[in-house]
């Protein structure tokens, strides 16, 4: 089944000139970018996005990260989109990613790592939703 799901390239990963590598592998892996743009996220959005984790430990620090820089957002569109980007992306803990994943190649901690990618189709949902409208996506 051809789904869509939500990537973000994290500040950290921009910062350090990686965003082409990491759209380069998503090519490479099949996966069609049908929505892309660069922005930076403010400390409330950032809040929003991440509002299913509003009582973790991490939130103020996770959220403090996502909005220190630019990000790249995108849409990826294949069969089995969610589950083949998550598995491209690695382990949440770049020292526990498989070898030649994203988080692996470029992440340096639990909250530094690189990317993100909805864990379901509800969340793809939302949070597709959240950056893009229709018009957006090609
Ligand atoms: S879950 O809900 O337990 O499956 O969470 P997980 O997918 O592992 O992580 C959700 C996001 O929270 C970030 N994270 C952290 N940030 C800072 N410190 C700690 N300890 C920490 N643990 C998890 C993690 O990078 C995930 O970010 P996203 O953007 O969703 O990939």
């Amino acid at each position: 089944m051809v789904e869509r799901t939500l990537s973000i390239i994290k500040p950290d990963c921009v910062a350090a000139k990686n965003a082409g590598k990491v759209i380069s592998m998503l090519e490479e892996n099949g996966f069609n970018i049908i929505g892309m743009k660069k922005i930076h996220l403010t400390k409330k959005q950032a809040k929003k996005f991440y509002i299913v984790h509003k009582d973790r430990p991490f939130y103020d620090s996770l959220t403090d990260f996502m909005s220190e820089g630019p990000i790249v957002v995108m849409v990826l569109e294949k069969e089995n989109a969610i589950a083949d980007y998550r598995k491209l992306m690695g382990a949440t803990n770049p020292e526990e990613a498989e070898e030649g994943t994203i988080r692996k190649l470029y992440g340096s901690n639990i909250e530094r790592n690189a990317v993100h990618g909805s864990d379901s189709e509800e969340s793809a949902n939302y949070e597709i939703k959240f950056f893009f409208n229709e018009l957006e996506l090609v």
